[in-house]
Parts: structure tokens; sequence; C-alpha cells
């Protein structure tokens, strides 16, 4: 399908993620229907994104017009058949669980024109483990926006084994025409590259200060004075999460068997005591 053909979209899953990307994708321009199975979140959705987009427009990022123009562009429903039946592109962001997404991707392929791409925003979920729910692997692929999507600039486009040339430039060209700036993966791999490249920094970061090379706040000067990095690596471990950058680690080692990958002793024992970074007052910092 050309990228021209893309009139339409729909976006499935309201919650952090789907309620961002459905207002990126209505700032450029598209209809876009978003679909929830809880009204809850729908309405959750509508008052986040009011907020959000008054924010920008008191900054001075985006016009009034703009704004205006997003929200008549924008529909919320529980009804699937009524979000998806004229959508040319499906963005699905619903809860992260591999049958949920099965079974929402099979009634998608019921429900959405033949001609749609399937796309699922999946962090860790690759697409092959989805697509065989379809009658159209080729037309599904992973499109991972990173949160918060109104803001973050990378889209990662990540084709299965199935997934056609046609589907993987038509997904990279919608990103490119809702301001993202996409890169393509042509193999799947759990982490896909940002996270990976992320993961890799930690690891190494960890590894020094277990080894006592240098004190961790010192790790986190060379990252932030020398590699120009916004924040080093401990300070960014504490405000993500300690407890899930240990299940990321934990998963690529389960996955791969590779003792490289095991999650590092220190982090390990930080996991344990419970210290898992800001959200526990305590990581490698203190927080008050
Ligand atoms: N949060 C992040 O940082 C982040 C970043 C990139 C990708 N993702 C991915 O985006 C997806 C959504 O994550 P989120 O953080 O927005 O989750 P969330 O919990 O904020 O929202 C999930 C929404 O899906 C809805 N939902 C659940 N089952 C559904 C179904 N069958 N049909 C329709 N709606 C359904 C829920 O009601 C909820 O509103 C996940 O696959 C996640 O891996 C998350």
């Amino acid at each position: 399908m050309p990228i021209e053909a893309v009139n339409r979209i729909a976006v499935v899953g309201s919650g952090a993620m789907g309620s961002q990307i459905a207002a990126v994708c209505a700032l450029a321009g598209y209809p876009v229907r978003i679909q929830d199975i809880s009204e809850e979140s729908l309405s959750k959705a509508r008052k986040v994104l009011t907020e959000q987009l008054e924010k920008r427009v008191e900054k001075g990022k985006w016009t009034r017009e703009q704004v205006d123009g997003a929200w008549s562009r924008m529909t919320f429903t529980t009804d699937l058949e009524e979000a998806v039946r004229d959508a040319d592109f499906v963005i699905e962001a619903i809860i992260e669980k591999v049958d949920a997404k099965r079974e929402l991707f099979a009634r998608l392929d019921e429900l959405a024109p033949a001609h749609a791409v399937l796309a699922t925003n999946s962090s860790t979920i690759v697409s092959s483990k989805i697509a065989g729910a379809t009658r159209r692997p080729s037309q599904v692929c992973n499109m991972h926006f990173f949160n918060p999507a109104l803001v973050m600039e990378l889209v990662e486009v990540v084709m299965n084994p199935d997934t056609s040339e046609d589907t993987a430039q038509t997904t990279m060209e919608l990103a490119r025409r809702i301001g993202k700036t996409p890169i393509l993966l042509r193999k799947e791999i759990s982490g896909f590259v940002a996270n990976r490249l992320l993961m890799a920094l930690f690891r190494e970061a960890l590894h020094l200060y277990e080894q006592g090379i240098a004190d961790f706040r010192d790790i986190d000067l060379a990252a932030t004075k020398a590699l120009n990095h916004p924040m080093g690596p401990f300070t960014l471990m504490d405000f993500t999460g300690l407890d899930v950058n240990y299940y990321v680690m934990q998963q690529q080692y389960a996955e791969t068997g590779d003792p490289n990958l095991k999650p590092p002793k220190i982090l390990q024992e930080k996991f344990e005591k419970g210290e898992y970074g800001r959200k526990t007052g305590k990581g490698f910092y203190a927080y008050s």
C-alpha cells in the first residue's frame, strides 16, 4: 500500500502510549479513532491529553488552531468494529501480554479492511509472535514509539520474517509524516536497537563500579562531561527503576544464556533490597 493510501488511522489501547500516539497522528492531520475496552481509560486519556496539549500551547510549541484541529480529528470509542472498519493503518498499544495481543490481532484481521497494516507498539513482544493470529502476516510489524510519544522522536520499525518490504516502507513513511525519525530493523531482536544500546551502557557502568575501578558518581560524570549524555547511567537507572532494568537484563540473559548478559551482582543486590531508585527513595543515590 502506498503511503498516499493511508488516510485513516486507528489506535487500539488509550493508555500512556496509545493516547499520545493518537494525538501525534491527529496533530499531523490524520483522522484517528482511539479504541479501548475501558470507558474509564478513554476518559482518562481525554483528560490527560487535554492537560498535555494545553501545556504545549502555553509554551508556544503548538498553536491553538493546531491543537483544536487535532481534537476535531480524534474520536474515542469502546467499539472495536467502529474504530477499525475504515482504518488504513492500525497501531496497537494495549496491555503487554502476548495472548491479549494475539486475540486482538485475530479480531483486527476480521474487522479492518484487507489492505490495512496492523502494527504493534510493544516494547518486548516481537511481531512474529502475533502475526500468525492473522491471515495477513506480511502486513504486520512492530512500530515502537518511545515514552512520552508526544515528545520522543525515534520510532523503531521492526520487520518479522514475513513482513513485506511494502509494509516496512509504508510504516517508515508514516512515521516520517507524523514528525518522527524512524529506523528500520530488518531482523527481529529482543530489546530492538535503542534499548539494547542503553542496556550495554548500563552493564558496562555496573561492571566498572563493581570492580572498584571508579565510584558510581564519577562514572556518571564521565558520561555527562565526556560523552555529553544528559544524564549519567546510574542517575538514569535510578530514574527508570532498578527493578525494571534488572528484569530487562534477566530476560536478555534467559533468552540467550550468555553469561556476559547476566545482571551484575550489584544490581541484583539492589533489587533484592527493594532499592529501586527514585520510586523507593533509594537506589544508587538517595532521594528525599
Ligand atoms: N510505557 C512505556 O514506556 C512504553 C514505551 C513503548 C512501548 N510501550 C508499549 O505500549 C503498550 C501499551 O503500554 P502503556 O504503557 O500505554 O500501557 P497502559 O497500561 O498505560 O495502557 C494500556 C491500555 O490498553 C487497554 N487495553 C487492555 N486490553 C485491551 C484490549 N484487548 N483492547 C483494547 N484496549 C485494551 C487498557 O484499558 C489500557 O487503557 C505495551 O505494549 C507496551 O509494551 C510502552
